[in-house]
Parts: C-alpha cells; sequence; structure tokens
C-alpha cells in the first residue's frame, strides 16, 4: 500500500553534510519527497517526538543529542516506504549496521551514551502518522 513515513536527518548527519546523500539513497529507491523543512527542535517538540522511551537511559542524552543543532525532516511516500525506508538506515547501532545502508556506510561509534546514528524513520502506520502531525503541523 502507498504509504507516507517520517524521516529525520538528525543534527550529526546535517552537520556532516549528509542530507543530500541520504535524501538521494530514498530518491534512488524510488521513493518521492512530499515536503521538507530544516527545524531547529525544541524540548517540546522533542518530547512528543520520543514520548515511548521517557525513562529509558539514553532518553536524556538523546534529547540533548537531538537539540544539539537543526535537523531536516522530510515528508516521504511510497509502496511500504515506512519499512523501506528502516531497510535503506540499517541497524540502530552503527558498528553492526550493514554496509549498503546509511548507517552502515557512514555511522560513526563515537562511544556516546546515545546512538548518533544519522537518520530516524517512523517504525509503523500509526507512529507514521503521529510523527508527521507533530513536525509538520
Ligand atoms: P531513533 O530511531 O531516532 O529512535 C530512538 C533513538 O534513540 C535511536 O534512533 C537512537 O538514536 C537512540 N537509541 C536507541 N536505542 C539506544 C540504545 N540502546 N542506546 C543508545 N541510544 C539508543
Amino acid at each position: 500500500a502507498i504509504e507516507e513515513t517520517l524521516v529525520l536527518v538528525k543534527p550529526d548527519g546535517v552537520a556532516r553534510n549528509l542530507t543530500g546523500e541520504i535524501l538521494r539513497r530514498i530518491e534512488a529507491k524510488g521513493y518521492s519527497l512530499v515536503d521538507i523543512r530544516m527545524v531547529q527542535a525544541d524540548r517540546e517538540l522533542l518530547a512528543q517526538h520520543y514520548a515511548e522511551h521517557e525513562g529509558k537511559p539514553f532518553y536524556e542524552p538523546l534529547m540533548e543529542f537531538m537539540e544539539s543543532g537543526p535537523v531536516v525532516a522530510m515528508r516521504v511516500a511510497g509502496n511500504r516506504v515506512i519499512e523501506g525506508v528502516r531497510v535503506l538506515a540499517g541497524a540502530t547501532d552503527p558498528t553492526t549496521a550493514l554496509p549498503g545502508t546509511i548507517r552502515g556506510d557512514f555511522g560513526r561509534d563515537w562511544g556516546l551514551r546515545v546512538q548518533q546514528n544519522l537518520v530516524h524513520g517512523s517504525d509503523s502506520v500509526e507512529s507514521a502518522e503521529r510523527e508527521l502531525s507533530l513536525w509538520f503541523a
């Protein structure tokens, strides 16, 4: 089915000038960019986006990382795009993400308290709808 998903180029991806490379891979796969904006996220937006992770050990470092610089938010459409973007992104941990994936090819394990893994993709239809309404209000 045709779906829409939220892709975030995280602050590390923006700072490392990987926004174009990430979008290139998404478009090369056949997915369509519907909307895009650069955002300096605030606590309120991030708290809503990451509500499911509240209380986890990486929550506070994750919030600090995500507000450390601008992110690029994209609304992306395509058949099974939610799963497809997560396959393009690769595993959460940059060390074990397979080569050929965004995180596998470009992800660095900095040994910090949170995975600075370049990119986020919604994990379900429900998450995608919720997250898109937050970032593209
Ligand atoms: P994301 O897909 O944006 O969702 C939550 C984020 O938290 C994840 O990407 C990583 O950046 C980070 N994260 C998830 N699990 C861990 C973990 N076990 N240790 C550190 N950071 C994590």
